[in-house]
């Protein structure tokens, strides 16, 4: 078996067509969604995904904004900040971009943030709304890309066996909890499990978010599995890379996403989907209820 390859890039780019129709419908209501990013330091990885937000709003027609800060700044500026943009009727959505340097309580910071601008979903009301399946709250960003993935390439997910590996708040834990709200069976694995291929076996949607690569490799995949690299790893040799070994299992798996070019693209593209969907609510422009692909 070989599989077909998810393509995110070309999926990211026919929502993001989607979106700058819904942008331009907003437009001639008179509004226009704005997207709030704050950066504290020079952190590489950061820069370039703050780069790839900001190009992503632009090309959608979202108004974006950056705010950096330097690598000392106090928490207090930061959540002056956040009071001020809390209050812009411009803005829709906000997003701290983590890491944070250490002297910042990242937990007071994202709780800092209004939930109805917090579209990356990590403010403690989102979460909670998450874990009950509330379809009002902002999932976050990865996880729901993964699940659009999923959807659009028609794999049902329902009574499937579900194994995420890796329990990071940012992508783990959400995606188990998304996975589950769409009833398939899920199972967790962290750093601590023991035998990981023992579980990876038994999954129909594998979901791989550990960061290290080469970590999952054929013996571990049942065939015909759905595997999703969520990993994205710069060897010495500066190639990027998921988690997966991507030539070996897409020999055994019957989908399979590249690393670049699978969930990355997705992730900026639901953020740009979030700020839109927190312009309409905020606005009153658009369907009150849940956006389409919440659980
Ligand atoms: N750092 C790594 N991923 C993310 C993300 O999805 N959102 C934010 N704010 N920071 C990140």
């Amino acid at each position: 078996m070989t599989a077909k390859i998810i393509d995110g890039k070309d999926i990211a780019q026919q929502v993001r067509e989607d979106l700058k129709k819904e942008v331009k419908a907003l437009a001639a209501r008179g509004v226009q969604p704005g997207l709030a990013v704050i950066v504290v330091g020079d952190n590489p990885a950061s820069k370039v995904y703050v780069g790839q937000k900001a190009k992503a709003c632009a090309e959608v027609g979202v108004h974006s904004e950056e705010h950096r800060f330097p690598e000392d700044v106090s928490e207090e500026t930061v959540l002056q900040k956040i009071a001020q943009l809390n209050a812009n009727p411009r803005i829709h959505g906000m997003i701290v971009q983590l890491p944070l340097p250490e002297h910042i309580r990242i937990a007071t910071v994202l709780e800092a943030i209004a939930p109805t601008k917090d579209v990356d979903g990590f403010h403690m009301y989102n979460v909670g709304g998450l874990v009950i399946g509330d379809n009002k709250i902002f999932p976050p960003c990865t996880p729901y890309g993964v699940q659009f993935l999923l959807e659009y390439s028609d794999i049902p997910i329902e009574g499937r066996n579900v194994v995420v590996v890796g329990a990071s708040n940012i992508v783990g834990k959400p995606m188990g909890l998304m996975l589950l709200h769409k009833e398939a069976t899920v199972s967790i694995c962290h750093v601590k499990t023991r035998d990981l291929g023992q579980f990876t076996i038994l999954a129909d949607i594998l979901v791989v978010a550990a960061g290290k690569p080469g970590l999952i490799v054929p013996q571990m995949v049942k065939t015909g599995a759905v595997v999703i690299d969520v990993g994205i790893n710069r060897l010495p040799n500066g190639k990027l890379v998921g988690d997966v070994d991507f030539e070996g299992v897409r020999q055994k798996a019957s989908h399979i996403t590249p690393v670049p070019g699978g969930v990355g693209p997705m992730t900026v593209t639901m953020l740009i989907y979030n700020t839109v969907e927190a312009a309409k609510r905020q606005t009153g422009t658009g369907d009150k209820s849940a956006p389409k692909l919440a659980g």
